[in-house]
């Protein structure tokens, strides 16, 4: 798979297939990201496994998706749900670049568990603090970010922004994603 694919596979997915994903994929994943770029090389960031039914259970009424689908009809079914999730926590010490670290992280786990087939989603609107607490989130850290991961169990295509500039992404009747990008002219200038 060469970078443009990677880019236009690794998408947002919010209904998945119900397969388990293996232990030693997680700890691989794990492995790669521990080793990539980071700020001062201050490292502040700390990942939480959950792949345990009960858990993703127990974990999914503390995460929103698709803000942008009415209804709430864009959430994952109970028979759709995540079979994984990695939250992504950082040192609560005001470090602003560990806001970068954060972005750095979550991109290479969602890549990285794209090349291995599986889908992933980086959900923001979360109740961070009542996840760190059913974790058991070590002091001094917050929980920022969580990965829903699984392999997908729809499709979703980039498409070109619309005449009315609209940036939603929207689906079509077996809730298969589309999602606007900007044109390269219009994010771009070569000086
Ligand atoms: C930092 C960040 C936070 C996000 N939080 C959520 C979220 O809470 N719920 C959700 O359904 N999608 C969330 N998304 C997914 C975005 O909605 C998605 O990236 C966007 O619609 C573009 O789709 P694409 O990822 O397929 O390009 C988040 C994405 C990013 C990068």
């Amino acid at each position: 798979m060469n970078m443009k694919e990677l880019v236009t596979g690794c998408r947002t997915y919010r209904k998945f297939l119900q397969e388990p994903i293996p232990r030693e994929t997680l700890v691989e994943m794990i492995e790669n990201v521990r080793i990539v770029n980071s700020a001062r090389n201050a490292q502040p960031l700390h990942y939480t496994v959950a792949a345990k039914r009960e858990d993703i259970e127990a974990i999914m009424p503390l995460t929103m998706w698709a803000g942008a689908i009415p209804n709430g009809l864009g959430r994952p079914k109970e028979d759709e749900y995540p079979v994984a999730f990695i939250f992504i926590s950082k040192i609560a010490d005001g470090n602003s670049w560990s806001d970068v670290d954060l972005g750095i992280a979550a991109d290479t786990l969602c890549k990285d568990a794209w090349l291995r087939g599986y889908g992933s989603a980086m959900l923001g609107a979360i109740n961070g603090p009542k996840i760190a607490e059913y974790v058991g989130l070590k002091e001094g850290y917050e929980l920022k970010l969580a990965i829903a991961l699984g392999k997908p169990a729809i499709k979703s295509t980039v498409v070109d922004v619309k005449e009315d500039g609209s940036l939603t992404y929207y689906v079509d009747e077996d809730f298969n994603y589309y999602v606007p990008k900007r044109p390269f002219e219009e994010i771009v200038d070569f000086i």
